[in-house]
């Protein structure tokens, strides 16, 4: 159960009364201690406490540290929130001016608020904190506002702070990458000095660096082991966070808003409130923490996340701009033979005084070209039904061409810095819309609307965004408003997003950003998934797949069987291995399948099969367990998917390494249920491939996940898929 208890310390004369708040989860407690007239501080953060322990903290010699540590008194610290008073007094003194609040949210969550004020000057701090019924996440922020008569600037204002005490061997797990190499991972001891992870793209935010980050405390990270404290920054802009390791007992832990090139001015009476920070705790290592943030991910943080997600054909590898009638036509009739749920057209169908046959004009011009489509989206969709499947579209709403009529007739829409030639991306002409302008939120918004309400049989929708913002600068934010372009920007999106919801609750959008650019806890509540990436190389899909299970669950993962050799690293991996990858996440293709030869043709209809039927709703709704990682170079990586009740696992066994005569480890499976019996059974089979010794043969849960299998070696990109069945 999650509870929130505040227990007052009684025997302190009144004037001082402390009161403890333990903000516990199943397998966390979060305690903080209020002191009315003092500044908030954070004593703990770890396993769960009883309110006793918590309370017992302080006399354990338990040292606080400012829960939001502000600038001024002692500027040599790190701080969360910085800011210039009206009469150019930088410093602020918080104290706690009132009791802490609790309220109940719809989902059932409970959130706790406790103001402080300064000392002097008008501008109230509120610290929040919220949990989840069931759930193992302790969200916090903080919301600022300013009492006073004129306005203050805000040039720092984190999310949270947390406090992390020295071990004498601590770890940093963050992650890094870009365009078709998304999610490595990075581990690295923590040591004196500052690590920054940032991202300054403007848009797609998990590109280069991503907004999540582990601190391991025993050591090296490990799956199975090991105090672990996971934390994910909510939010789609330009974020930072910044561990600062000084010479005091403390790690210091900050993650917000990247202010480096931005400030706000807070207006009288106006609130900011900062993204929030989820931060789980795990004491059984890494897998713990990431079933924590999957499973909030799919019942709090992603649209629609309990539910399953269908098996699609993307056109974009099969026919790039190629896009035509019968070419989307024989697409969907293909996806529907292998026995697929969902089309859907990308890049391309778009255009009418430009056309859309590269990536360098049209975009902004959202009408069919009935050239390459004379019986416009209608047509299409008519085909879908035929088929009986359904039909999604790619747009990319945040963004025009110069060749384009929207730039032609709203030059003023675009970002661009006054006085300079704007900056053009991809194909030479991409321009980045400039959403703080409400009229820019209203275009993009009717552009959705009126897709959606023409054409209501859409059912999906894959929402792409392939540029940063390159010139800071809006023309329609006043000067002083220019600081503030990525928040407005983000906010911008925020609402547009929220009134495309509020129409249109169950339509599936993915998030896609030059691939994996958009793979953020603060975007996703608006999407049911997104595109991991554009590389679809089987192999390296293992590790990038690895890395954003750390945070994402696999049901948001779209992960799509393409053709070799690969497109992107020219690699040959056979078709099973390519479909067993696939069936790690969110299956799909990615390809023509009118070129595949009848053989791959069959193969991948029983594989289809054998995901929708029988791994899918393990895969996309159980828990993941991670066995071997590819990164540990043991030749193999391995991982189970286990059903919520422990009656079925899906076991996936792949060979990472090349070389002839390597040994390979024997493997076990994880998170079964120790007691129960299971019967093993080899899934999306090579034709002709004999059984292995142990198919058929019980196992109790405990002899699976002790002694394990001994699965043959192989060759070279060999891989198996076990059903692992309760009986
Ligand atoms: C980038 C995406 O990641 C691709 O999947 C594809 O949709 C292209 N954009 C289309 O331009």
């Amino acid at each position: 159960m999650h509870r929130i208890s505040t227990l007052l310390l009684a025997l302190l004369p009144l004037a001082m009364q402390a009161e403890i708040i333990n903000i516990t989860t199943p397998a966390s407690s979060y305690v903080i201690e209020a002191n009315e007239g003092k500044p908030l501080q954070t004593l703990y953060y770890g396993s769960p406490l009883s309110d006793a322990e918590a309370a017992s903290l302080r006399d354990a010699g338990i040292p606080g540290r400012d829960t939001y540590p502000a600038f001024g008194n002692w500027p040599e610290n790190e701080t969360a929130l910085s800011l210039t008073h009206p009469d150019g007094n930088m410093t602020l003194d918080l104290a706690v001016s009132g009791n802490a609040s609790t309220r109940t949210a719809k989902d059932g969550g409970r959130i706790i608020s406790i103001p402080m004020r300064d000392r002097h000057y008008p501008v109230e701090v509120t610290i929040n904190f919220r949990t989840y019924p069931g759930n193992d996440i302790t969200e916090t922020w903080a919301e600022i506002r300013n009492d006073g008569r004129k306005p203050i600037t805000l040039r720092r204002f984190d999310s949270a702070y947390l406090p992390v005490r020295r071990q004498g061997d601590t770890w940093l797990t963050s992650f890094y990458g870009g365009w078709a190499n998304e999610a490595r991972i990075n581990n690295e001891p923590l040591t004196a000095g500052t690590k920054v992870i940032r991202n300054t793209d403007g848009l797609r935010n998990s590109h280069t660096e991503h907004a999540e980050a582990i601190i391991s405390l025993d050591g090296r990270p490990a799956e199975d082991h090991g105090r672990v404290i996971g934390a994910a920054l909510e939010y789609g802009g330009n974020y930072k966070l910044r561990i600062d390791t000084d010479p005091s007992d403390f790690h210091h832990f900050f993650a917000g808003i990247n202010s480096d090139d931005a400030s706000y001015r807070l207006k009288p009476g106006e609130t900011f409130t900062t993204p929030p920070l989820a931060l789980a705790y795990s004491d059984t290592g890494l897998g713990a923490l990431s079933r924590s943030f999957h499973k909030w991910g799919r019942e709090h943080r992603l649209n629609n996340g309990d539910k399953l997600h269908p098996i699609l054909l993307n056109s974009w590898e099969g026919v790039y701009f190629n896009i035509d009638e019968p070419a989307m036509a024989g697409m969907m009739s293909d996806i529907a033979k292998l026995g697929g749920e969902l089309f859907v057209m990308d890049d391309g169908w778009f255009g009418d005084r430009y056309q859309r046959n590269t990536d360098n004009a049209a975009l902004g011009d959202w009408t069919v070209d009935t050239r390459k489509l004379p019986n416009g989206i209608n047509g299409l969709i008519n085909e879908a039904k035929k088929n009986n499947i359904k039909f999604g579209i790619w747009i990319e709403p945040e963004m025009t061409n110069s060749i384009s009529r929207l730039y032609e007739t709203h030059p003023e829409y675009i970002i661009k810095a006054a006085n300079r030639t704007p900056i053009e991306g991809r194909g030479g002409t991409q321009l980045v819309l400039d959403l703080s302008n409400p009229k820019v939120q209203d275009l993009m918004f009717n552009m959705v609307d009126t897709l959606l309400s023409k054409y209501p049989d859409i059912a999906y929708i894959k929402w792409d965004a392939n540029a940063p913002v390159m010139q800071y600068g809006s023309q329609y934010l006043s000067a002083e408003q220019q600081p503030e372009l990525d928040i407005r920007m983000w906010r911008g999106l925020e609402s547009v997003l929220n009134r495309i919801r509020a129409k249109y609750p169950d339509v599936m959008i993915q998030a896609c950003a030059s691939g994996g650019g958009r793979v953020n806890y603060g975007i996703l509540p608006w999407f049911d998934e997104f595109w991991t990436s554009d590389n679809t190389d089987a192999r390296q899909r293992i590790n990038m797949q690895w890395g954003t299970s750390m945070f994402f669950p696999a049901i948001a993962m779209g992960s799509h069987v393409s053709v070799v050799p690969n497109h992107t690293t020219h690699a040959m991996t056979p078709l099973k291995y390519r479909t067993d990858v696939a069936m790690t996440g969110r299956m799909g293709f990615e390809m023509q399948p009118s070129r595949m030869s009848k053989e791959d043709y069959a193969f991948s209809a029983q594989a289809l099969k054998c995901y929708r039927d029988t791994i899918r709703p393990i895969v996309q709704l159980g828990d993941l367990y991670r066995g071997i990682s590819p990164y540990d170079n043991r030749g193999v990586a391995t991982m189970t998917y286990v059903s919520p009740d422990k009656s079925e696992a899906v076991y996936f066994w792949f060979r990472t390494d090349t070389s002839y005569g390597n040994r390979l480890p024997r493997v076990t499976m994880k998170g079964l249920d120790p007691e129960a019996t299971y019967v093993v059974t080899e899934m999306n089979r090579l034709p002709g491939s004999k059984n292995l010794p142990f198919e058929g043969k019980r196992f109790t849960g405990k002899s699976l996940m002790t002694i394990g299998l001994e699965i043959p070696a192989g060759t070279n990109y060999d891989s198996r898929v076990f059903l692992i069945r309760g009986v």
